[in-house]
Protein backbone atom coordinates (compact mmCIF):
# COMPACT_ATOMS: atom_id res chain seq x y z
CA UNK A 1 0.00 0.00 0.00
CA UNK A 2 0.97 3.66 -0.62
CA UNK A 3 0.59 6.02 2.04
CA UNK A 4 1.02 9.46 1.99
CA UNK A 5 1.42 11.60 5.48
CA UNK A 6 0.04 15.21 5.82
CA UNK A 7 1.36 17.16 8.39
CA UNK A 8 2.85 20.55 9.73
CA UNK A 9 0.15 22.87 8.23
CA UNK A 10 -0.68 26.44 8.44
CA UNK A 11 -2.04 26.68 12.03
CA UNK A 12 -0.62 27.48 15.66
CA UNK A 13 -0.24 23.29 15.52
CA UNK A 14 2.33 23.14 13.46
CA UNK A 15 5.40 21.93 15.59
CA UNK A 16 2.64 19.36 17.43
CA UNK A 17 1.42 18.02 13.88
CA UNK A 18 5.40 17.64 13.18
CA UNK A 19 6.16 15.20 16.59
CA UNK A 20 3.34 13.31 15.29
CA UNK A 21 3.93 12.32 12.17
CA UNK A 22 7.44 11.12 13.45
CA UNK A 23 5.55 8.67 15.44
CA UNK A 24 3.38 7.42 12.86
CA UNK A 25 5.87 7.14 10.40
CA UNK A 26 8.20 5.53 13.47
CA UNK A 27 5.49 3.45 14.32
CA UNK A 28 4.53 2.17 10.96
CA UNK A 29 4.95 -1.63 9.40
CA UNK A 30 7.90 -0.63 6.47
CA UNK A 31 7.52 -4.15 4.70
CA UNK A 32 3.50 -3.37 4.35
CA UNK A 33 3.76 0.30 3.32
CA UNK A 34 5.30 2.85 1.03
CA UNK A 35 5.31 6.07 2.53
CA UNK A 36 5.40 9.29 0.56
CA UNK A 37 5.59 12.62 2.98
CA UNK A 38 4.00 15.92 2.49
CA UNK A 39 4.98 18.66 4.66
CA UNK A 40 2.52 21.94 4.49
CA UNK A 41 4.81 24.72 5.27
CA UNK A 42 3.44 27.42 8.19
CA UNK A 43 2.73 29.67 5.10
CA UNK A 44 0.14 26.63 3.85
CA UNK A 45 2.62 25.41 0.91
CA UNK A 46 2.25 21.78 0.44
CA UNK A 47 5.76 20.79 -0.02
CA UNK A 48 6.74 17.44 -2.49
CA UNK A 49 8.07 13.92 -1.05
CA UNK A 50 11.63 15.23 -1.55
CA UNK A 51 12.22 18.01 -0.05
CA UNK A 52 9.61 17.10 2.90
CA UNK A 53 12.17 14.66 3.90
CA UNK A 54 14.71 16.63 3.87
CA UNK A 55 12.99 18.67 6.50
CA UNK A 56 11.56 15.39 8.56
CA UNK A 57 15.17 14.05 8.62
CA UNK A 58 16.40 17.10 10.63
CA UNK A 59 16.64 19.81 8.01
CA UNK A 60 15.81 23.57 9.09
CA UNK A 61 11.98 24.36 7.39
CA UNK A 62 13.32 27.33 6.95
CA UNK A 63 16.06 26.79 5.08
CA UNK A 64 14.62 23.93 2.93
CA UNK A 65 11.29 26.47 2.21
CA UNK A 66 13.21 28.90 0.99
CA UNK A 67 15.21 26.50 -1.66
CA UNK A 68 12.21 24.88 -3.35
CA UNK A 69 9.98 28.31 -3.00
CA UNK A 70 12.30 29.45 -5.83
CA UNK A 71 11.39 26.72 -8.17
CA UNK A 72 7.27 27.71 -7.57
CA UNK A 73 5.36 29.87 -9.68
CA UNK A 74 3.32 32.03 -7.25
CA UNK A 75 1.58 34.10 -9.82
CA UNK A 76 0.02 30.16 -10.90
CA UNK A 77 -3.08 30.14 -7.99
CA UNK A 78 -2.79 26.26 -7.43
CA UNK A 79 0.93 26.81 -6.74
CA UNK A 80 0.58 26.02 -3.12
CA UNK A 81 -1.16 22.41 -3.99
CA UNK A 82 0.46 21.95 -6.93
CA UNK A 83 3.07 19.03 -5.74
CA UNK A 84 -0.19 16.98 -4.45
CA UNK A 85 -0.81 16.61 -7.88
CA UNK A 86 1.96 13.96 -8.12
CA UNK A 87 -0.38 11.61 -6.44
CA UNK A 88 -1.83 9.03 -8.89
CA UNK A 89 0.03 6.03 -7.21
CA UNK A 90 -1.05 6.95 -3.45
CA UNK A 91 -3.65 4.56 -2.47
CA UNK A 92 -4.78 6.10 0.71
CA UNK A 93 -3.85 9.58 2.77
CA UNK A 94 -3.30 9.82 6.34
CA UNK A 95 -3.87 13.34 7.19
CA UNK A 96 -2.46 14.83 10.54
CA UNK A 97 -2.46 17.93 10.99
CA UNK A 98 -3.86 19.39 13.83
CA UNK A 99 -6.02 23.01 14.06
CA UNK A 100 -7.10 24.93 11.82
CA UNK A 101 -6.93 24.16 7.73
CA UNK A 102 -5.88 20.47 8.59
CA UNK A 103 -9.09 19.11 11.30
CA UNK A 104 -11.48 21.36 10.50
CA UNK A 105 -12.88 20.05 7.03
CA UNK A 106 -10.85 21.66 4.86
CA UNK A 107 -7.70 18.84 4.08
CA UNK A 108 -10.67 16.37 3.77
CA UNK A 109 -12.19 18.36 1.26
CA UNK A 110 -8.78 18.80 -0.71
CA UNK A 111 -8.63 14.68 -0.79
CA UNK A 112 -12.45 14.24 -1.27
CA UNK A 113 -11.59 16.43 -5.07
CA UNK A 114 -8.70 14.18 -5.75
CA UNK A 115 -10.75 11.09 -4.73
CA UNK A 116 -8.65 9.50 -2.89
CA UNK A 117 -9.36 7.80 0.87
CA UNK A 118 -8.46 9.22 3.84
CA UNK A 119 -7.61 8.15 7.51
CA UNK A 120 -10.44 9.68 9.72
CA UNK A 121 -13.78 11.70 9.87
CA UNK A 122 -14.97 13.75 6.63
CA UNK A 123 -15.28 17.02 5.20
CA UNK A 124 -18.60 17.92 7.74
CA UNK A 125 -17.63 15.60 10.70
CA UNK A 126 -14.28 17.56 10.69
CA UNK A 127 -15.82 20.57 10.66
CA UNK A 128 -18.83 20.35 13.46
CA UNK A 129 -16.58 18.59 15.67
CA UNK A 130 -13.63 21.46 15.45
CA UNK A 131 -16.25 23.90 16.01
CA UNK A 132 -16.91 24.09 19.55
CA UNK A 133 -20.00 25.34 19.50
CA UNK A 134 -21.60 23.58 16.71
CA UNK A 135 -20.14 20.48 18.70
CA UNK A 136 -21.81 21.57 21.56
CA UNK A 137 -25.23 21.93 19.84
CA UNK A 138 -24.95 18.51 18.83
CA UNK A 139 -24.18 17.50 21.88
CA UNK A 140 -26.89 18.71 23.46
CA UNK A 141 -29.46 17.52 20.85
CA UNK A 142 -28.56 14.41 21.67
CA UNK A 143 -28.51 14.88 25.06
CA UNK A 144 -24.96 14.30 26.17
CA UNK A 145 -24.42 16.42 28.68
CA UNK A 146 -21.58 19.45 28.25
CA UNK A 147 -21.17 23.13 30.33
CA UNK A 148 -23.45 25.49 29.47
CA UNK A 149 -22.27 28.91 27.36
CA UNK A 150 -23.27 31.93 25.63
CA UNK A 151 -22.14 32.45 21.98
CA UNK A 152 -20.48 35.73 21.68
CA UNK A 153 -19.83 37.61 18.30
CA UNK A 154 -18.86 41.03 17.08
CA UNK A 155 -22.68 41.62 16.64
CA UNK A 156 -24.05 40.91 19.98
CA UNK A 157 -20.56 42.01 22.42
CA UNK A 158 -21.94 44.74 23.46
CA UNK A 159 -24.35 42.36 25.62
CA UNK A 160 -22.26 40.67 27.29
CA UNK A 161 -20.12 41.52 30.17
CA UNK A 162 -18.13 39.79 32.84
CA UNK A 163 -21.16 40.88 36.08
CA UNK A 164 -23.87 39.79 33.76
CA UNK A 165 -22.00 36.48 32.83
CA UNK A 166 -20.78 35.47 36.48
CA UNK A 167 -24.25 36.14 37.69
CA UNK A 168 -25.42 33.34 35.39
CA UNK A 169 -22.48 30.90 35.28
CA UNK A 170 -20.29 31.97 38.63
CA UNK A 171 -16.76 33.64 39.01
CA UNK A 172 -14.92 31.43 36.56
CA UNK A 173 -15.76 32.33 33.34
CA UNK A 174 -13.85 30.60 30.41
CA UNK A 175 -13.58 32.41 26.81
CA UNK A 176 -13.04 30.29 24.12
CA UNK A 177 -12.54 30.64 19.82
CA UNK A 178 -15.11 28.09 18.72
CA UNK A 179 -12.53 27.04 15.90
CA UNK A 180 -8.69 26.83 17.65
CA UNK A 181 -7.21 23.88 18.75
CA UNK A 182 -4.56 23.87 21.57
CA UNK A 183 -5.67 25.51 23.91
CA UNK A 184 -4.47 28.77 21.66
CA UNK A 185 -6.48 31.96 22.35
CA UNK A 186 -8.30 30.31 25.63
CA UNK A 187 -8.51 32.60 28.86
CA UNK A 188 -9.87 32.73 32.04
CA UNK A 189 -11.53 35.08 33.33
CA UNK A 190 -12.44 36.51 36.74
CA UNK A 191 -13.07 39.76 36.23
CA UNK A 192 -14.37 42.87 34.21
CA UNK A 193 -10.54 43.58 32.89
CA UNK A 194 -9.63 40.37 32.31
CA UNK A 195 -13.07 39.75 30.75
CA UNK A 196 -12.25 42.57 27.94
CA UNK A 197 -8.69 41.78 26.99
CA UNK A 198 -9.45 38.22 26.60
CA UNK A 199 -12.30 38.99 24.65
CA UNK A 200 -10.68 40.75 22.39
CA UNK A 201 -7.62 38.16 22.50
CA UNK A 202 -10.27 35.47 21.73
CA UNK A 203 -11.59 37.65 18.92
CA UNK A 204 -7.84 37.41 17.01
CA UNK A 205 -8.81 34.17 16.16
CA UNK A 206 -12.60 33.63 15.21
CA UNK A 207 -15.03 35.87 15.22
CA UNK A 208 -17.09 33.02 17.23
CA UNK A 209 -16.40 32.89 21.00
CA UNK A 210 -17.79 30.75 23.65
CA UNK A 211 -18.41 32.61 27.30
CA UNK A 212 -18.16 29.08 29.21
CA UNK A 213 -19.50 28.42 32.54
CA UNK A 214 -16.48 26.54 34.17
CA UNK A 215 -16.90 23.23 36.26
CA UNK A 216 -16.09 23.15 39.66
CA UNK A 217 -12.41 21.73 40.14
CA UNK A 218 -12.54 19.89 37.46
CA UNK A 219 -10.70 16.33 36.89
CA UNK A 220 -9.32 16.44 33.02
CA UNK A 221 -10.33 13.04 31.74
CA UNK A 222 -9.60 11.41 27.98
CA UNK A 223 -11.24 8.12 25.98
CA UNK A 224 -10.37 7.44 22.78
CA UNK A 225 -12.55 6.01 20.17
CA UNK A 226 -11.54 3.74 16.98
CA UNK A 227 -14.06 3.04 14.49
CA UNK A 228 -16.85 4.10 11.79
CA UNK A 229 -20.43 3.24 12.28
CA UNK A 230 -19.16 0.66 15.03
CA UNK A 231 -17.11 2.35 16.93
CA UNK A 232 -15.38 0.91 20.23
CA UNK A 233 -13.68 3.08 23.17
CA UNK A 234 -10.51 2.76 25.31
CA UNK A 235 -10.11 2.88 28.52
CA UNK A 236 -10.06 6.39 30.47
CA UNK A 237 -7.13 8.37 31.15
CA UNK A 238 -6.60 11.22 33.37
CA UNK A 239 -3.73 14.27 32.81
CA UNK A 240 -3.06 15.92 36.18
CA UNK A 241 -2.06 19.07 35.35
CA UNK A 242 0.81 21.28 37.74
CA UNK A 243 0.01 22.37 40.57
CA UNK A 244 -1.12 26.19 40.82
CA UNK A 245 -1.09 25.56 36.56
CA UNK A 246 -4.51 27.43 35.54
CA UNK A 247 -5.33 24.98 33.17
CA UNK A 248 -4.00 22.25 30.59
CA UNK A 249 -2.09 25.08 28.54
CA UNK A 250 -0.60 24.85 24.81
CA UNK A 251 3.09 25.41 26.84
CA UNK A 252 2.61 22.05 29.48
CA UNK A 253 1.07 20.55 26.52
CA UNK A 254 3.75 20.76 23.85
CA UNK A 255 6.46 23.31 25.19
CA UNK A 256 7.20 21.86 28.90
CA UNK A 257 5.74 18.70 29.17
CA UNK A 258 7.83 17.53 31.80
CA UNK A 259 5.85 18.40 34.75
CA UNK A 260 2.33 16.72 33.12
CA UNK A 261 1.61 13.61 34.28
CA UNK A 262 -1.00 10.91 33.03
CA UNK A 263 -2.96 7.81 34.97
CA UNK A 264 -3.87 4.95 32.71
CA UNK A 265 -6.12 3.50 33.40
CA UNK A 266 -7.78 6.25 35.65
CA UNK A 267 -8.63 5.23 39.03
CA UNK A 268 -12.30 6.46 38.77
CA UNK A 269 -15.31 4.41 40.02
CA UNK A 270 -16.81 2.04 37.35
CA UNK A 271 -20.05 3.99 37.34
CA UNK A 272 -17.85 7.08 36.58
CA UNK A 273 -15.85 5.38 33.78
CA UNK A 274 -19.17 3.85 32.53
CA UNK A 275 -20.87 7.08 31.78
CA UNK A 276 -18.05 8.62 30.44
CA UNK A 277 -17.58 5.54 27.95
CA UNK A 278 -21.30 5.65 27.06
CA UNK A 279 -21.22 9.63 26.93
CA UNK A 280 -18.71 9.59 24.76
CA UNK A 281 -19.87 7.00 21.58
CA UNK A 282 -22.76 8.66 21.60
CA UNK A 283 -21.25 12.11 20.71
CA UNK A 284 -19.07 10.66 18.17
CA UNK A 285 -22.14 9.06 16.81
CA UNK A 286 -23.64 12.16 17.32
CA UNK A 287 -21.55 13.85 15.02
CA UNK A 288 -21.44 11.08 12.69
CA UNK A 289 -17.17 10.97 13.49
CA UNK A 290 -15.24 8.37 11.40
CA UNK A 291 -12.03 6.71 12.11
CA UNK A 292 -10.85 8.39 15.22
CA UNK A 293 -11.24 10.48 18.22
CA UNK A 294 -9.95 11.42 21.55
CA UNK A 295 -12.62 12.68 23.50
CA UNK A 296 -11.67 15.32 26.36
CA UNK A 297 -14.03 15.11 29.56
CA UNK A 298 -14.20 17.47 32.81
CA UNK A 299 -15.65 15.97 35.82
CA UNK A 300 -16.33 18.48 38.70
CA UNK A 301 -15.74 17.64 42.18
CA UNK A 302 -19.12 16.12 42.78
CA UNK A 303 -18.32 13.39 40.17
CA UNK A 304 -19.87 14.57 37.40
CA UNK A 305 -18.74 14.46 33.69
CA UNK A 306 -19.41 16.75 31.01
CA UNK A 307 -17.84 16.19 27.67
CA UNK A 308 -15.63 19.24 26.68
CA UNK A 309 -14.62 18.59 23.26
CA UNK A 310 -13.54 16.41 20.86
CA UNK A 311 -10.53 15.96 18.45
CA UNK A 312 -10.84 14.33 15.74
CA UNK A 313 -7.17 14.51 14.18
CA UNK A 314 -5.65 14.07 17.78
CA UNK A 315 -2.20 14.12 19.03
CA UNK A 316 -0.01 11.16 18.72
CA UNK A 317 3.10 12.73 20.00
CA UNK A 318 5.24 11.10 23.22
CA UNK A 319 2.61 12.02 25.66
CA UNK A 320 -0.45 12.43 23.63
CA UNK A 321 -2.76 10.46 25.28
CA UNK A 322 -4.83 8.90 21.95
CA UNK A 323 -1.95 6.07 20.98
CA UNK A 324 -1.28 5.39 24.76
CA UNK A 325 -4.81 4.85 25.86
CA UNK A 326 -5.28 2.45 23.07
CA UNK A 327 -1.47 0.81 24.19
CA UNK A 328 -2.83 0.25 27.55
CA UNK A 329 -6.38 -1.10 26.07
CA UNK A 330 -4.44 -4.19 24.18
CA UNK A 331 -3.74 -1.95 20.52
CA UNK A 332 -0.47 -1.35 19.85
CA UNK A 333 0.87 1.40 17.67
CA UNK A 334 1.55 -0.46 15.06
CA UNK A 335 -1.99 -1.99 14.79
CA UNK A 336 -3.71 1.43 15.52
CA UNK A 337 -2.15 2.86 12.67
CA UNK A 338 -3.15 -0.66 10.68
CA UNK A 339 -6.68 -0.54 11.97
CA UNK A 340 -7.09 3.72 11.19
CA UNK A 341 -5.90 2.68 7.57
CA UNK A 342 -8.10 -0.21 7.07
CA UNK A 343 -10.84 2.48 8.11
CA UNK A 344 -10.48 4.48 5.59
CA UNK A 345 -11.49 2.58 3.09
CA UNK A 346 -14.70 1.85 4.47
N1 LIG B 1 -4.98 19.35 19.30
C1 LIG B 1 -4.00 18.46 19.86
C2 LIG B 1 -3.07 17.92 18.87
C3 LIG B 1 -4.64 17.40 20.69
O1 LIG B 1 -5.72 17.66 21.16
O2 LIG B 1 -4.08 16.34 20.86
MG1 LIG C 1 -8.10 19.37 22.61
Amino acid sequence: THLALIFGGDSSEHDVSKRSAHNIYDAMDKDKYDISLFLITKDGIILDDDASHRVFNGEPEDKVVDEVSKDLDFSDPLAPIKNLSKTKNIDVFFPIVHGNLGEDGTIQGLLRLLHKPYVGSGILESAMGFDKDITKKMLTLANVRNTNYHLITPDNKDDFSYAKLQAEFGDVIFLKPANQGSSVGIHKVTNEKEFEDGLADAFRYDYKILAEQSINGPEELEISILGNEHPIASQVGAIKVPEGDKFYTYDNKFVDASQVQFEIPVNIPEKLSDEITDMALRGYKALGLKGMARIDFLVSKDGTPYLGEVNTLPGFTNISLYPQLWNASGISYTELIDRLIDLAYK
